[in-house]
């Protein structure tokens, strides 16, 4: 470990989650929506929530705990320091939902090469990276980074709910269904939800 690393780097599992399971990371994650819900199905894995405001995780995170939930938590940092909290091989997937999209600072989109690399450091290999967006800049860049670098679509789509969700077996599409706040706030205003799932 290096100076300034997180303590809990490489021991998420073991004194965190106190458990072998695969971890998932909810990047910008709000009120978590994803990390709970997804914690909800999944018993056998853990799940990370990660933002930088607090009073946002902190509904998610009251809701982990009324519900006795032990297999999610919440990391309140800015994504530009992940790096710092998690070791090589720690972590199995990620889910970026509804980041912002940074119109005029595409080098702080949490697709972009540079994050996507800090990302790789602590992924399994063939670790999966989820996008959920409302946002068409956000959507088209990532494709860019994705034929740019040699990252693997699994799925994608630039209208979630009006394709692909019908052609997805049961359980995938109720995590895709997963609404967060943000895409509440989005969908009622008539925009189309975007979806990519890739390796890197
Ligand atoms: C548009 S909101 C989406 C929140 C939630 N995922 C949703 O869909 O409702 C983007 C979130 O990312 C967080 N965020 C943006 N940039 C971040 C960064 N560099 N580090 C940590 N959190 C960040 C914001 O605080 C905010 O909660």
């Amino acid at each position: 470990m290096k100076s300034g690393d997180f303590a809990l780097k490489g021991k998420w599992h073991q004194e965190f989650f106190k458990n072998d399971n695969p971890i998932v990371l909810e990047l910008g994650c709000g009120k978590g929506e994803y990390a709970v819900g997804l914690a909800r199905r999944y018993p056998e894995k853990n799940f990370l929530g990660v933002d930088i405001k607090g009073a946002r995780m902190f509904i998610g995170a009251k809701q982990a705990i009324d519900e006795n939930l032990n297999n999610v938590g919440f990391l309140r940092t800015r994504i530009e320091f992940i790096h710092a909290f998690f070791a090589e091989n720690e972590i199995d997937e990620i889910w970026l939902t509804f980041s912002d999209p940074q119109p005029n600072k595409p080098k702080k989109r949490l697709s972009y090469k540079r994050y996507i690399d800090m990302y790789r450091a602590f992924l399994k290999p063939g670790g999966i990276v989820h996008l959920k967006t409302d946002s068409d800049l956000l959507y088209e860049s990532t494709l860019e980074e994705i034929a740019e670098n040699g990252y693997q679509i699994i799925q994608d789509t630039n209208d979630l709910y009006g394709t692909l969700v019908h052609d997805l077996d049961q359980e995938t599409r109720e995590i895709l269904e997963i609404r967060t706040h943000y895409e509440s706030l989005f969908s009622a205003k008539g925009y189309k939800i975007k979806y990519i799932k890739f390796t890197i």
